[in-house]
């Protein structure tokens, strides 16, 4: 009889276990299948470029990464396919990671240059390539112009246009 009771007992533990078991490996299944949380919360970032003051870097966040945002001084060469028109107004916009090895660079705004202290990396104004170990310019995050802003995530005709430049 005790030997009875004890397997039952034993059966409802292995049960109780199974089914704990089969709850976590769904609730595993299930956040593996879920879109990562930064696509839902940060899919698209609207920014409003008109405040921004010429030669001065502004950095947002984008999908977790830094976007850079530069409006151009007089005195910054064009480059028809880097550079975000608006108006009468140049803008440089690109995720600020070191196409090297991924650090940040930094803007410094007296020599008009993003220099990447991580291995002496330079880019120019338009964040091209010009010194040090980075094999490509940073690059251009996706982006549709409305009026004086950009969201950032959505390809607008100008982003596409860039792509057959570049
Ligand atoms: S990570 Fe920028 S130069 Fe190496």
């Amino acid at each position: 009889m005790a030997d009875k009771s004890r397997r039952a007992f034993m059966g409802k533990v292995l049960g109780a276990t199974a089914g704990v078991g089969a709850v976590a490996s769904l609730y595993a299944m299930k956040r593996t299948w879920d879109p990562l949380p930064s696509v839902i919360s940060a899919g698209f970032t609207t920014v409003d470029l008109s405040p921004l003051e010429a030669g001065k870097l502004s950095v947002i966040k984008w999908r977790g990464k830094p976007v850079f945002l530069l409006k151009h001084t007089s005195d910054i060469t064009t480059d028809e396919a880097r550079d975000i028109v608006i108006g009468e107004d140049r803008y440089t916009v690109v995720i600020g990671l070191c196409t090297h090895l991924g650090c940040i660079p930094e803007w410094r705004e007296n020599d008009k240059i993003f220099h990447c202290a991580c291995h002496g990396g330079q880019y120019d104004p338009h964040a091209r390539q010009t010194f040090g170990p980075p094999p490509r310019p940073l690059d251009i995050p996706p982006f549709s112009i409305s009026g004086k802003t950009i969201t950032l995530g959505d390809e607008g005709p100008e982003y596409k246009k860039m792509l057959t430049m570049a």
